[in-house]
């Protein structure tokens, strides 16, 4: 019998519909930050890669797959989206389009000769995306948040998005200097692979996954330390852009990430799951304002993020009510026929504000509405009747938490978009006297 490649593993017909709702989320959350899909081959000429993420870093030294076709070119299976899409870009001018920054995802296998284990394959899949062509704070946040969107969506919950600044060169050189000052007398309690780094790119230990816990390791001097001012106001601008979309996160002065490219900000999102096991980073992402440059192209500054999808469908296995079969905001369900035509026209006003929603065409008895509603498995149930329409209100039931409010009409679309902002909470009537909107 010939066994699949270690590493590896099958799709069966029992879990592949668990595959495609998780790409059609991927998809409507895009579409709602207006990110276009780009899709790019497999395997690419070695040297981007060598190139892109950095010849010192553990995905070229130790992981890549490499090999010689026919033609003898060195060829490499992509370990990661971001160099490919950039050596894209180049190539076809994209630059240049009008519409900047360009906003593209991308979805598909990459290849990584990493020690196999829950969470961590040799062939996995990614959802990334890269926003190309602004240097702008606000596009760093948006990135971040279009990441948190997207869990939010799954209704991923307990993660934490931890955020870090690198600074640009200057910042990035005179940190390396205090780096190396700092490691130099202490390089002997560091493991081979440190003391090797080291000398390659002393950025590179503070990744160390052995001596992770070490105490030398710990007290290094901190990136964020030693940004100037312009790098300094850059990150402060970004944290202000997250403060005022009200996502939390936390400032974590120790995250350098794996890859060579990045500068300026840099951010992981982790989940405190059961079924998640140790590999609990989610995602990974951050600015590269160099790489365009350093690959051939103009300098133009960029942004982006990459989702491991395994560890996705593993942390949905911790959840109640796993992914959205296709994703819907609300279900709207109607009590008898006069209120019909009324509670289509709110459907529609909430599809013009850009939520996704259906509605119960069917003349079923309250059981069997109800229980359309359990299929589709929105995040709002909305039920309107006789005595709704005479108050001019809506009944609102969020999925999530069972909780049912009734809501004024001329109030449904803020709290629904108040209750995506806080699924756990639910949103506000209009009539709490405690909320800021109120
Ligand atoms: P990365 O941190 O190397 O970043 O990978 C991103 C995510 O891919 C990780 O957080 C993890 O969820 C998943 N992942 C990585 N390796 C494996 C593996 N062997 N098995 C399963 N999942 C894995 C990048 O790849 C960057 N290109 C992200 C980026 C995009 N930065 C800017 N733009």
């Amino acid at each position: 019998m010939i066994n699949k490649i270690k590493g590896t593993y099958d799709i069966l017909p029992e879990d592949s519909n668990k595959w495609q709702d998780l790409e059609s989320v991927v998809s409507n959350v895009s579409k709602i930050f207006n990110f276009k899909e780009i899709r790019t081959p497999i395997f690419e000429n070695s040297e981007l890669f060598h190139r892109g993420v950095g010849e010192t870093t553990d995905i070229v030294k130790k992981e890549t797959y490499d090999f010689i076709d026919r033609g003898k070119r060195n060829i490499t299976l992509r370990p990661e989206g971001t160099a490919s899409v950039v050596r894209s870009v180049i190539e076809n001018k994209l630059y240049s389009l009008p519409n900047q920054p360009l906003k593209l995802f991308y979805y598909g296998s990459m290849f990584r000769y990493e020690r196999p284990q829950k969470g961590r394959y040799r062939q996995f899949y990614q959802f990334g995306a890269e926003a190309i062509g602004s240097n702008s704070p606000l596009v760093d946040a948006e990135i971040i948040n279009y990441a948190a969107t997207f869990l939010q969506a799954l209704r991923i919950q307990n993660i934490t998005i931890k955020i870090n600044s690198l600074g640009d060169k200057e910042s990035k050189e005179l940190y390396k200097e205090k780096l190396i000052e700092y490691l130099k007398p202490n390089m002997e309690h560091l493991c081979s692979d440190c003391n090797r780094r080291f000398l390659e790119n002393p950025l590179r230990v503070l990744d160390c996954k052995v001596d992770k816990e070490n105490p030398v390791l710990k007290a290094a001097p901190k990136p964020l330390d030693y940004l100037n001012d312009k790098d300094k106001y850059h990150f402060e601008q970004v944290i202000a852009a997250l403060d005022a979309i009200d996502l939390k996160y936390e400032i974590d002065k120790s995250l350098v990430r794996g890859l060579d490219y990045y500068t300026h900000t840099v951010f992981e999102i982790d989940a405190d799951l059961p079924s998640l096991g140790a590999q609990s980073t989610l995602v990974g992402g951050g600015r590269y304002n160099n790489l365009v440059e350093s690959l051939g192209g103009p300098v133009v500054p960029a942004v982006g993020f990459a989702f491991g999808v395994e560890r996705l469908l593993l942390a949905l296995e911790s959840i109640d009510k796993p992914t959205v079969s296709p994703f819907i905001h609300c279900f709207m369900i109607a009590l008898g026929e006069e209120v019909q035509l009324d509670a289509l026209r709110i459907v529609n006003d909430l599809r013009l504000g850009g939520l996704i929603c259906d509605y119960d065409f069917f003349n079923k008895n309250l059981k069997g509405k109800f229980k359309q509603a359990e299929r589709l498995n929105p995040m709002f149930t909305l039920i309107y009747g006789n005595d709704e329409l005479k108050d001019q209100v809506i009944n609102v039931k969020t999925v999530k938490t069972g909780v049912q409010e009734r809501v004024p009409l001329n109030n449904l679309y803020r709290y629904l978009v108040n209750a995506l902002k806080n699924p756990t909470e639910g949103g506000c009537s209009g009539s709490c006297d405690s909320c800021n909107e109120c």
